[in-house]
């Protein structure tokens, strides 16, 4: 890590091309033109219409290094869009983005908080279990609604 200090805040609309750039290298489907409905614009116009003050970055100095959504419907939270610069990884910077997004929701009264991760990314489940995380004894079940429903047969599937 460089010397500048690791800062958490807000998501700010003047971040949102670095938010972009930094998706579109962790979340490979971000870069599918098969997957429409993965539009990481569309997603942060979305999150910024809902719960805006749940959405972080983490930054090192002016440069954006990190992002995490957080949810709460009232009874779960959610985690969405965790994401760590590939050059910046394994050194704490995921750690401190969901410890902030933990606390966040702590505050709101959440009981506890949920997550969805693909199988095939084990290095992240172990991230996740070195926080603490435990499998639930449950199948995630999705469905894709309204316009977004005719992408659904043609897409492998996803998290999220
Ligand atoms: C998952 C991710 C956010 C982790 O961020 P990070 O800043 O590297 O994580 P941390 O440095 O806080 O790691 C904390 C601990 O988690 C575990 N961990 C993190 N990455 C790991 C990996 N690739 N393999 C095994 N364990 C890992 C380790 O125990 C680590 O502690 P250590 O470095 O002292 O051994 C990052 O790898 C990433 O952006 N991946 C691509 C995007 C993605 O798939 N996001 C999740 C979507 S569900």
């Amino acid at each position: 890590m460089t010397t500048a200090t690791l800062s958490i805040r807000r998501f700010e609309a003047s971040d949102t091309d670095a938010v972009v750039a930094l998706w579109q290298e962790a979340f490979p489907e971000y870069r599918e033109v098969t997957r429409p409905h993965r539009n990481p614009h569309l997603s942060i116009a979305n999150k910024m219409a809902t719960q805006p003050e749940l959405f972080f970055v983490a930054t090192l100095g002016e440069r954006l290094v990190g992002t995490v959504m957080a949810g709460y419907d009232g009874h779960r939270g959610w985690l969405y869009s965790l994401a760590v610069d590939g050059s910046q990884r394994r050194l704490g910077i995921g750690t401190r983005l969901i410890a902030h997004a933990e606390a966040a929701l702590v505050a709101m009264g959440c009981p506890k908080v949920n997550l969805q991760v693909l199988t095939a990314k084990q290095e992240v489940r172990a991230f996740y279990e070195a926080l603490g995380y435990r499998a639930d004894a449950v199948i995630s079940l999705g469905k894709r609604l309204g316009e977004h429903a005719s992408a659904e047969s043609a897409s492998p599937p996803s998290a999220a």
